[in-house]
């Protein structure tokens, strides 16, 4: 059975103050025992979401990572650091970090390899875009950016990532996919990791992300191959936040 993980992925924004105003909604929320909750912060919020969550009850994660271990580049994390910290979640290949910052497939598979190395949960985003589901190119995409990734883990490795599967028109648009939609890709998902090992098919949480609210995340987690979400917007709002949780257990 797996557990539900519902990820709070603040982008770039968030303050103290609303990590101050997660703390108080959070904490004691008792959700623990049936979904884990992990907060995804910009890098600055990090050390004080760990501080906030000391007692490990939600899980901090970093949006991205250099795949270098060091070394002189300007303005990068590392995942050393990022395990120095006590983080324990990290993005690959969200589809910000493909479509404004160039990453492709291959930037990612470094970046999740990079992830697992340092003893970090790296969750691989993937994704089509309007104009590769309109020219019915769901799966071709879809399973590439899996299996580009996939293709070059040990298997004790892929048992360790997480996926979420993001329809680009649906992050941030408040045009989510239908139940029935996102449960189809998952499935497709959730076959082709077991051409790998069907273990990894039966075990491997498959979030869905793209503008999962309060009023959509029932139905979305209703579905059998949709185990948790990965939350933008919503994601800043506490109550909202946290109703997602409770509706995902
Ligand atoms: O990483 C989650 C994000 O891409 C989804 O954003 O605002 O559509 O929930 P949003």
């Amino acid at each position: 059975m797996r557990k539900p993980l519902i990820a709070g992925n603040w982008k770039m924004n968030g303050s103290l103050a609303l990590l101050e105003r997660f703390g108080s909604a959070l904490s004691g929320s008792a959700l623990s025992d049936r979904v884990d909750v992990a907060l995804i912060t910009p890098f600055p919020y990090l050390v004080p979401a760990l501080q906030t969550f000391r007692d490990r009850s939600v899980g901090i994660g970093a949006q991205t990572l250099n795949p270098a271990p060091d070394g002189a580049l300007t303005g990068e994390v590392s995942g050393p650091m990022l395990q120095d910290c006590g983080v324990r979640y990290v993005l690959a290949g969200h589809s910000e970090r493909r479509t404004l910052f160039g990453e492709n497939d291959q930037d990612v598979s470094m970046r999740v390899t990079a992830a697992l190395a340092h003893g970090l949960t790296p969750i691989l985003c993937i994704g089509e875009t309007l104009e590769q589901r309109d020219a019915n190119r769901v799966e071709e995409v879809v399973l590439s950016q899996v299996t580009t990734v996939f293709d070059t883990l040990e298997p004790a490795e892929r048992h360790r990532v997480i996926i979420a599967y993001e329809p680009v028109w649906a992050i941030g648009t408040g045009r989510t996919a239908t139940p029935e939609q996102a449960q189809a890709v998952h499935a497709l998902i959730r076959q082709r990791l077991a051409e790998y090992d069907s273990t990894l098919a039966t075990d491997m949480r498959l979030l869905y992300g793209g503008s999962m609210k309060p009023d959509n995340a029932g139905e979305l987690l209703a579905q059998p191959d949709i185990d948790g979400g990965l939350i933008g917007g919503a994601s800043l709002k506490p109550d909202d936040f946290l109703s997602i949780c409770y509706a995902a257990g």
